[in-house]
Protein backbone atom coordinates (compact mmCIF):
# COMPACT_ATOMS: atom_id res chain seq x y z
CA UNK A 1 0.00 0.00 0.00
CA UNK A 2 1.27 3.19 -0.95
CA UNK A 3 2.13 5.80 1.71
CA UNK A 4 1.78 9.73 0.45
CA UNK A 5 2.51 13.05 2.01
CA UNK A 6 0.90 15.84 1.80
CA UNK A 7 0.57 19.14 3.52
CA UNK A 8 -2.28 18.87 6.68
CA UNK A 9 -5.43 20.61 6.00
CA UNK A 10 -8.02 21.78 8.78
CA UNK A 11 -10.15 18.51 7.85
CA UNK A 12 -7.33 16.24 9.01
CA UNK A 13 -7.40 17.59 12.26
CA UNK A 14 -9.67 14.78 13.74
CA UNK A 15 -7.79 11.90 12.95
CA UNK A 16 -4.82 13.78 14.11
CA UNK A 17 -6.41 14.20 17.52
CA UNK A 18 -7.65 10.95 17.43
CA UNK A 19 -3.75 9.66 16.86
CA UNK A 20 -2.23 12.35 19.35
CA UNK A 21 -5.13 11.23 22.33
CA UNK A 22 -3.95 7.89 22.12
CA UNK A 23 -0.43 8.60 22.82
CA UNK A 24 -1.64 11.03 25.67
CA UNK A 25 -3.52 8.34 26.90
CA UNK A 26 -1.40 5.37 26.81
CA UNK A 27 2.22 6.27 26.86
CA UNK A 28 5.12 8.82 27.82
CA UNK A 29 5.64 9.65 24.01
CA UNK A 30 3.88 13.40 24.86
CA UNK A 31 4.01 15.04 28.00
CA UNK A 32 -0.03 16.27 27.97
CA UNK A 33 -2.49 15.13 31.07
CA UNK A 34 -5.41 15.96 29.36
CA UNK A 35 -7.10 14.61 25.97
CA UNK A 36 -7.03 17.14 23.02
CA UNK A 37 -9.94 18.49 21.56
CA UNK A 38 -10.42 19.16 17.30
CA UNK A 39 -10.56 22.68 18.33
CA UNK A 40 -7.77 23.41 20.56
CA UNK A 41 -5.53 21.39 17.46
CA UNK A 42 -7.09 23.44 14.93
CA UNK A 43 -5.51 26.27 16.90
CA UNK A 44 -2.27 25.19 17.72
CA UNK A 45 -1.61 23.89 13.91
CA UNK A 46 -3.79 27.40 12.58
CA UNK A 47 -0.34 29.19 14.46
CA UNK A 48 2.26 27.23 13.06
CA UNK A 49 1.11 27.72 9.98
CA UNK A 50 0.60 31.65 10.64
CA UNK A 51 4.38 31.79 11.07
CA UNK A 52 5.26 29.56 8.10
CA UNK A 53 6.09 26.49 9.91
CA UNK A 54 4.68 23.28 7.71
CA UNK A 55 2.44 20.43 8.72
CA UNK A 56 2.28 17.59 6.98
CA UNK A 57 0.33 14.19 6.83
CA UNK A 58 0.83 10.54 5.86
CA UNK A 59 -2.11 8.68 4.14
CA UNK A 60 -2.48 5.35 3.01
CA UNK A 61 -5.79 5.16 0.47
CA UNK A 62 -6.94 8.62 1.58
CA UNK A 63 -6.80 7.75 5.49
CA UNK A 64 -4.60 9.67 8.00
CA UNK A 65 -1.92 6.96 9.30
CA UNK A 66 0.92 9.99 10.63
CA UNK A 67 1.88 13.31 10.71
CA UNK A 68 4.64 15.70 11.74
CA UNK A 69 5.59 19.08 11.87
CA UNK A 70 8.14 21.62 13.17
CA UNK A 71 8.32 24.94 14.97
CA UNK A 72 10.26 26.93 16.83
CA UNK A 73 12.57 25.55 19.89
CA UNK A 74 12.44 28.25 21.72
CA UNK A 75 11.24 32.10 21.24
CA UNK A 76 14.17 34.31 21.56
CA UNK A 77 14.92 35.48 18.22
CA UNK A 78 18.85 34.07 17.99
CA UNK A 79 16.92 30.15 18.11
CA UNK A 80 15.28 31.11 14.68
CA UNK A 81 17.46 28.64 12.42
CA UNK A 82 16.51 25.74 15.43
CA UNK A 83 13.04 24.21 15.07
CA UNK A 84 11.81 20.84 17.06
CA UNK A 85 10.14 18.32 14.96
CA UNK A 86 7.30 15.79 16.07
CA UNK A 87 6.08 12.64 14.22
CA UNK A 88 3.57 10.98 15.07
CA UNK A 89 2.05 7.41 13.54
CA UNK A 90 -0.72 5.47 14.14
CA UNK A 91 -0.26 2.65 16.73
CA UNK A 92 -1.61 -0.08 14.32
CA UNK A 93 1.07 1.62 11.59
CA UNK A 94 4.10 1.28 13.25
CA UNK A 95 6.98 0.02 11.53
CA UNK A 96 5.44 0.16 7.76
CA UNK A 97 8.29 2.77 6.93
CA UNK A 98 5.27 6.07 7.63
CA UNK A 99 7.39 7.71 10.26
CA UNK A 100 10.96 7.37 8.30
CA UNK A 101 8.91 9.01 5.35
CA UNK A 102 7.84 12.08 7.09
CA UNK A 103 10.77 12.56 8.93
CA UNK A 104 12.71 12.52 5.90
CA UNK A 105 10.45 15.08 4.44
CA UNK A 106 10.51 16.93 7.41
CA UNK A 107 14.25 17.40 7.50
CA UNK A 108 14.11 18.43 3.56
CA UNK A 109 11.84 21.00 4.67
CA UNK A 110 14.12 22.64 6.86
CA UNK A 111 16.83 22.41 4.52
CA UNK A 112 14.82 24.25 1.74
CA UNK A 113 13.55 27.38 4.54
CA UNK A 114 17.07 27.33 5.48
CA UNK A 115 16.89 26.07 8.52
CA UNK A 116 20.19 24.98 10.90
CA UNK A 117 19.72 22.42 13.08
CA UNK A 118 16.42 20.35 14.30
CA UNK A 119 16.05 19.12 17.64
CA UNK A 120 13.99 15.88 18.96
CA UNK A 121 12.94 15.84 22.83
CA UNK A 122 12.21 12.34 23.45
CA UNK A 123 11.14 10.95 26.83
CA UNK A 124 13.96 8.25 27.48
CA UNK A 125 11.82 5.67 27.71
CA UNK A 126 10.91 5.85 24.41
CA UNK A 127 13.65 3.78 22.81
CA UNK A 128 12.81 3.09 19.53
CA UNK A 129 12.21 6.55 18.91
CA UNK A 130 15.71 7.37 19.98
CA UNK A 131 16.97 4.57 17.74
CA UNK A 132 14.23 5.33 14.99
CA UNK A 133 16.10 9.07 15.11
CA UNK A 134 19.58 7.82 15.17
CA UNK A 135 19.09 6.66 11.90
CA UNK A 136 18.99 9.92 10.40
CA UNK A 137 21.88 11.03 12.51
CA UNK A 138 20.57 12.88 15.08
CA UNK A 139 22.72 12.84 18.05
CA UNK A 140 22.20 12.56 21.83
CA UNK A 141 23.35 15.39 22.89
CA UNK A 142 21.39 15.99 26.42
CA UNK A 143 19.51 14.33 28.96
CA UNK A 144 16.68 16.41 31.23
CA UNK A 145 16.82 14.65 34.24
CA UNK A 146 13.24 14.39 36.07
CA UNK A 147 11.64 16.95 34.08
CA UNK A 148 8.30 15.21 33.54
CA UNK A 149 5.57 13.70 35.98
CA UNK A 150 3.24 11.46 34.44
CA UNK A 151 1.72 8.15 35.30
CA UNK A 152 2.83 8.86 38.89
CA UNK A 153 7.26 8.80 37.84
CA UNK A 154 9.30 11.08 37.11
CA UNK A 155 10.62 11.14 33.09
CA UNK A 156 14.02 12.62 31.82
CA UNK A 157 14.08 13.65 28.15
CA UNK A 158 16.25 12.97 25.92
CA UNK A 159 17.36 16.14 23.24
CA UNK A 160 18.80 14.90 20.26
CA UNK A 161 20.09 17.24 17.49
CA UNK A 162 20.50 17.07 13.75
CA UNK A 163 23.16 19.85 12.07
CA UNK A 164 21.27 20.01 8.66
CA UNK A 165 24.61 20.64 6.77
CA UNK A 166 25.42 17.13 7.97
CA UNK A 167 22.42 15.64 7.24
CA UNK A 168 21.44 13.09 3.67
C1 LIG B 1 8.75 6.79 16.41
C2 LIG B 1 7.72 6.58 15.29
C3 LIG B 1 7.33 7.94 14.69
C4 LIG B 1 8.36 5.70 14.22
O1 LIG B 1 7.44 5.57 13.15
P1 LIG B 1 7.25 4.17 12.36
O2 LIG B 1 6.38 4.44 11.19
O3 LIG B 1 6.83 3.13 13.32
O4 LIG B 1 8.75 3.92 11.94
P2 LIG B 1 9.26 3.25 10.59
O5 LIG B 1 8.40 2.11 10.21
O6 LIG B 1 9.46 4.34 9.59
O7 LIG B 1 10.61 2.67 11.12
C5 LIG B 1 11.77 3.34 11.05
C6 LIG B 1 12.81 2.58 11.76
O8 LIG B 1 12.68 2.76 13.15
C7 LIG B 1 12.54 1.49 13.80
N1 LIG B 1 11.37 1.62 14.69
C8 LIG B 1 11.22 2.63 15.52
N2 LIG B 1 10.09 2.51 16.24
C9 LIG B 1 9.51 1.39 15.87
C10 LIG B 1 8.31 0.76 16.27
N3 LIG B 1 7.55 1.23 17.26
N4 LIG B 1 7.95 -0.35 15.62
C11 LIG B 1 8.74 -0.83 14.66
N5 LIG B 1 9.90 -0.27 14.27
C12 LIG B 1 10.28 0.83 14.86
C13 LIG B 1 12.41 0.42 12.78
O9 LIG B 1 13.29 -0.59 13.15
C14 LIG B 1 12.79 1.10 11.48
O10 LIG B 1 14.08 0.76 11.11
P3 LIG B 1 14.38 -0.19 9.84
O11 LIG B 1 13.71 0.45 8.67
O12 LIG B 1 15.87 -0.17 9.74
O13 LIG B 1 13.79 -1.49 10.20
C15 LIG B 1 6.46 5.83 15.80
O14 LIG B 1 6.86 4.65 16.43
C16 LIG B 1 5.58 6.64 16.73
O15 LIG B 1 4.64 7.32 16.29
N6 LIG B 1 5.85 6.55 18.05
C17 LIG B 1 5.06 7.24 19.05
C18 LIG B 1 5.21 8.72 18.99
C19 LIG B 1 6.64 9.12 19.11
O16 LIG B 1 7.36 8.61 19.93
N7 LIG B 1 7.05 10.09 18.27
C20 LIG B 1 8.40 10.61 18.28
C21 LIG B 1 8.50 11.82 19.15
S1 LIG B 1 9.42 13.07 18.27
Amino acid sequence: MEIKIRPYKASDAKSIVAILNYYILNSTAIYDYDLRTVDQQLTIFKEKRTKGFPIIVATIENHVVGFGYYSEFRFREAYKFTVEHSVYVLPNEHGKGIGKILLQSLIDLAKKQKLHTMIAVIDSENQSSVNFHEQFGFETVGIIKESGFKFDRWLHSVLMQLLLEQAT
